[in-house]
């Protein structure tokens, strides 16, 4: 519903930004302005979506050792991950129980003992406990000011966090990873690289972007060389049951799920994953479809495929058969947005000799490059108080989907 029907139908306008922005959002159709530009759906979302779902942190072999952390942003909130002394991961708010300063300004590093506030030396373990603190009143228990800590589970080598009190279940993530990311390798596998790239657009226009290619043709000629999920899906039937087939001849199962977004079953966390076939000849995703990198997991020679899944709203994985990528989706406020994606070959795999990082990398950083261009271009427009949404492509059912899915979470 636009202004103009609003006035001709007689009816005023909710009071409510929310109840406002619901009235106008039309089902096929892009959403309307507001869900882009408006801080008070921000804080909804952070509110509804973010603290109840789980975000992939990392991979572990980002702290591999006791004491190794490394920091990380979500929705404002800052999370240091590390591991302990008891060689679990932990997720530690990195906010002083004293008077609130940060208390870790690494982005990473190994701490010896623990982490000591800067501001007045308040001392904490690596569980966060609180250690030590100078000159405090007679019956100050230490106790009861460790540092809060939020939900964290690694799975396949996956970390996961969730801020929520009563986070959503992980089995039916942890039962579809095992059949994608565990295929894969993934619990042993390395960092070969990370970028990060903030994008100046709403987080679900980065999201919106990522599910779908009906842009692959247009902005992404690298991209869509090899990979014929740029097609329509029905022109990749056979070549999809080709690589499906030829895993199978190999010994891999890889199990394609698809409870994301509204398929979810009721109080557990979404995930789905998915098989798509590169062209024919080509095996990995390079500049010229060749291999890149040692294969990993499961896999004794190359099946054709890639392998996409993705976790809650903002963590979307996918996996070759010599690596694998994570793409995480850090919303920061209502219009900025940090993209980071982290490159993953097998643990024992060394630079220079088992892959070449330059060529590994070559086709997420165009990729991920021009994705940050056309996601920046899409708010530009949608600021314009002429934006009108459109209608969805048959190439873009999953953003529709997934649209869906958080309009009717937030609602
Ligand atoms: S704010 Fe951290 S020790 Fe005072
Ligand atoms: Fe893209």
């Amino acid at each position: 519903m636009n202004a103009r029907t609003l006035k001709s139908s007689g009816a005023a306008p909710p009071e409510d930004p929310w109840a406002r922005a619901l009235a106008r959002v039309r089902p096929g159709f892009a959403l309307p302005r507001e869900f882009y530009c408006e801080p008070e759906i921000f804080e909804r979302e952070r509110r509804r979506l973010f603290e109840r779902h789980w975000h992939c942190a990392g991979h572990h072999s980002q702290v591999p050792e006791t004491g190794d952390f490394f920091t990380t942003e979500l929705f404002g909130e800052s999370v240091i991950i590390v591991r302990g002394a008891d060689h679990h991961v932990h997720a530690l708010l990195n906010v002083c129980r004293h008077r609130g300063s940060r208390v870790c300004t690494q982005r990473a590093g190994r701490a010896r003992g623990g982490f000591i506030c800067p501001y007045h030396a308040w001392s904490y373990g690596l569980d966060g406990s609180l250690r030590a603190a100078a000159r405090m009143p007679k019956g100050f228990e230490r106790s009861h000011y460790g540092l809060r800590r939020v939900h964290c589970r690694v799975l396949e080598g996956l970390i996961f966090i969730s801020f929520a009190e009563h986070p959503l279940g992980l089995d039916a993530v942890a039962e579809m990873l095992a059949g994608s990311a565990g295929v894969y390798g993934w619990a042993d596998a390395q960092v070969a690289h990370r970028e990060s790239y903030p994008v100046n657009a709403n987080w679900k226009l980065a999201v919106e972007n990522y599910m779908e290619c009906y842009h692959c043709g247009p902005a992404h000629e690298e991209y869509s060389r090899f990979h014929l999920y740029a097609r329509p899906a029905a022109l990749n039937r056979e070549a999809d049951a080709r690589v499906r087939a030829r895993a199978r001849e190999l010994g891999v199962e890889i199990r394609e799920i698809n409870r994301y977004g509204a398929n979810a079953p009721a109080g557990q966390e979404s995930g789905g994953s998915l098989r798509s076939a590169l062209a024919e000849g080509s095996v990995s995703g390079s500049e010229n479809g060749g291999p890149l990198a040692p294969l990993m997991g499961q896999f004794k020679d190359y099946d054709g495929g890639v392998t996409f899944f993705d976790v809650g709203l903002t963590s979307d994985f996918l996996a070759y058969p010599d690596h694998g990528l994570i793409y995480r989706f850090i919303p920061r406020t209502v219009s900025s947005t940090e993209m980071e994606v982290l490159w993953l070959v097998r643990g024992n795999a060394r630079a220079g000799t088992d892959y070449d990082p330059e060529l590994l990398t070559w086709l997420w950083k165009v990729t991920s490059v021009a994705d940050k261009r056309i996601i920046e271009h899409n708010q530009q427009g949608i600021n314009s108080h002429y934006y009108q949404p459109g209608p969805y492509s048959e190439m873009e059912q999953d953003t529709r989907r997934l649209v869906d899915w958080i309009v009717a979470e937030l609602t």
